[in-house]
């Protein structure tokens, strides 16, 4: 019995929302709320006669930690899961300290303005102890630590698939497989095909700053950087088959890295087409990339901001992606004084997705374990207070929860490595 509020209705929350509704018996009532309250309202409309769970939806800017403030104390929900944009956790995180409820969402917090004084100040700080130079990470979000811990709330960081999963999996062969995990090899593959010569599968916003930021790995106690894309290695990956993939900074390193005693050397990798890297670097040559405002016809412009609109809009991919995702991770330790290599997987058929949900399998694989990670907490399964990931509890039901609900996993004990 929850009472849930929902913030974003986009892509993944679309999937979050409708996995919601499919386990009506704990998800008892469900608020949407977005920006755009047209949006909400449609799911909400798709949603009837389809779930017992009693759907209701508002408008609000998440911007604006009064509003979201005003919006629990009406709606009184048990905890806030953001799906909107990493640009509002901070100020949802405000809201849900002030009012006293849990908080979950799926990216680490990064600023729209990457130009603010303010924030750069702190981030080349950042960069300059920490040496990668990715505009998000942990720190704004753990040092909220203590105040979840003082009011006793959880805030549940990052649980989508890549982060969220990937460190559910990493807990698991860390509680089952291995005394020692030495190496994380993370892999994320997208065997998908959606027809057009350039789109994202998710916020295009986002999504083309992270991977055309500089690589970076953990490795021996501190990180190694290089430049956007410089790591590249072919990978056969059950189900999909031989793919391209590239070293990518991604933010569950940072965590697992503070988290897995004994670990060596974390790696992230992506696949992409050769069709996206031209486009993506082309953009970027141009400027269509930057997040600085430029004057265009006496208007005030930010080039990505620009593009996104032109691009088109991953919540419409669904019904023209085909293939399959493989994402998962490749470990290697120590087990009972012998060396020990496993991966765990999941793969995931974009049309079977869209069949069930109407979405492709980027939003179904992050919305899926969205949705499990908010209700481990609301039940209170998952009960430690602070600013937690997801490695950070028992991966049991979280695990037994992926198989229940349509992203079921696979361990196989003698995976291709990664060079
Ligand atoms: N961990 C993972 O595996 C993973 C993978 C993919 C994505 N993600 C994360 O999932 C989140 C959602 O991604 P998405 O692809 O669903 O994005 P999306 O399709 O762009 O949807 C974002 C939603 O947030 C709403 N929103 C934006 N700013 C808002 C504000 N100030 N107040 C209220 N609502 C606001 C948008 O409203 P409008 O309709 O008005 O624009 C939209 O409904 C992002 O944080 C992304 O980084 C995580």
């Amino acid at each position: 019995m929850s009472r849930l509020l929902v913030i974003g209705c986009g892509g993944v929350a679309q999937v979050a929302i409708q996995k919601c509704c499919q386990n009506s018996e704990f998800f008892t009532e469900l608020c949407i709320a977005s920006r755009t309250k047209s949006k909400c309202d449609e799911l909400a409309k798709k949603l009837e006669g389809k779930t017992a769970t009693a759907v209701t939806t508002a408008k609000v800017d998440a911007d604006n930690v009064e509003e979201v403030k005003a919006l629990i104390n009406s709606y009184k929900p048990d905890l806030v899961l953001n799906v909107a944009l990493p640009y509002q956790d901070l100020t949802i995180m405000d809201a849900c300290l002030a009012c006293g409820v849990h908080y979950v969402d799926t990216a680490n917090y990064e600023p729209e303005d990457t130009d603010d004084p303010e924030w750069r100040k702190i981030y080349e700080k950042r960069c300059e102890e920490l040496g990668f130079s990715a505009y998000f990470d942990y720190s704004w979000q753990w040092a909220y630590d203590q105040k979840f811990k003082d009011a006793g709330l959880t805030a549940l960081l990052g649980t989508g698939f890549d982060p969220g999963v990937t460190s559910v999996f990493t807990a698991y062969a860390q509680k089952h497989y291995f005394d020692e995990i030495h190496t994380i090899d993370i892999l994320d593959c997208n065997g998908g095909d959606h027809g057009y010569p350039f789109a994202t599968n998710f916020n295009p916003e986002v999504n083309l700053r992270e991977v055309s930021a500089p690589g970076s790995y953990w490795e021996n106690g501190h990180w190694v950087e290089v430049p956007a894309m410089s790591i590249k290695r072919e990978y056969d990956f059950p189900e999909v088959g031989q793919k391209d993939m590239y070293l990518l900074h991604h933010e569950e390193i940072e965590a697992l890295a503070k988290n897995i005693p004994g670990v060596k050397r974390i790696r992230f990798f992506m696949t992409f087409g050769q069709s996206y890297l031209t486009h993506m670097k082309c953009l970027e040559n141009v400027g269509m990339l930057s997040t600085t405002p430029v004057d265009f016809n006496g208007q005030k412009i930010v080039p990505i901001q620009f593009l996104k609109a032109l691009l088109p809009d991953p919540a419409s991919l669904g019904p023209r992606t085909v293939g399959k995702t493989n994402i998962g991770c490749i470990f290697t330790g120590i087990k009972d004084g012998k060396e020990k290599t496993i991966a765990i997987y999941n793969v995931c058929d974009h049309q079977e997705c869209y069949k069930e949900v109407g979405s492709q399998a980027i939003s179904y694989t992050t919305g899926v374990p969205a949705m499990i990670g908010t209700a481990l907490v609301a039940a209170g399964q998952w009960n430690t207070r602070g600013t937690l990931t997801t490695d950070e509890f028992d991966p049991d039901p979280f695990m037994d929860m992926l198989n229940k609900f349509g992203l079921p996993w696979v361990v196989d004990e003698n995976p291709a490595t990664v060079e």
